[in-house]
C-alpha cells in the first residue's frame, strides 16, 4: 500500500469522527422517559471521545506532513431511545470493522514508514479500544 492510500483512508475515519460526535450530540438532545437523564449523559461523554479520536487521527495526518479533512461522513438520523442507541451501535461496530482495515493496510506499509508506523499504530489501536467500549456499552444499554 501507498502512502497516499493510507492518507485516505485516515481521511475517512477522521470525517467518521466528525459524523460521530455530531451525531452523538444530536441523539442526546432527543432521548425520553426515565432513563433519559442517565443516557444523555452517556452520549454525551461518547461524543467527547470521539473529538478525542479527530485529534489523533488528525495528529496521524499531521505525521504524515498531509491536510486534515474537514468534511463529515453521511450520518445515520434517528429517534427514540431504543433506535438511536440501535443506530449508533451499528456506527460503532462499522467503525470498528473500518479502522481493523486501516491497522491491516498499516501493516503492508510499515517499510514505507519508518519513522510513523509506530505512533500512527499507537493511535489506531487506541481508537479501535475504545470504540469497542463504545459498542459494549450501547449493547448493555439495549439489553442485547
Ligand atoms: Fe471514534
Ligand atoms: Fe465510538
Amino acid at each position: 500500500m501507498t502512502k497516499a492510500k493510507l492518507i485516505e483512508l485516515l481521511n475517512q475515519a477522521l470525517e467518521l469522527e466528525h459524523q460521530a460526535e455530531a451525531q452523538y450530540l444530536s441523539h442526546a438532545t432527543l432521548l425520553s422517559g426515565e432513563a433519559a437523564d442517565t443516557l444523555t449523559d452517556r452520549l454525551k461523554e461518547i461524543a467527547g471521545d470521539e473529538h478525542k479520536h479527530a485529534e489523533q487521527f488528525r495528529a496521524c495526518l499531521e505525521i504524515l506532513d498531509a491536510a486534515p479533512s474537514i468534511k463529515m461522513a453521511p450520518g445515520h438520523p434517528a429517534k427514540g431511545n431504543s433506535q438511536i442507541l440501535k443506530v449508533n451501535l451499528k456506527d460503532e461496530r462499522d467503525a470498528v470493522d473500518f479502522y481493523r482495515t486501516i491497522m491491516a493496510e498499516l501493516q503492508k506499509s510499515r517499510a514505507e514508514l519508518p519513522y510513523e508506523y509506530e505512533f500512527i499504530e499507537h493511535k489506531v489501536r487506541h481508537i479501535i479500544m475504545d470504540e469497542e467500549e463504545h459498542a459494549l456499552e450501547l449493547r448493555t444499554l439495549i439489553g442485547e
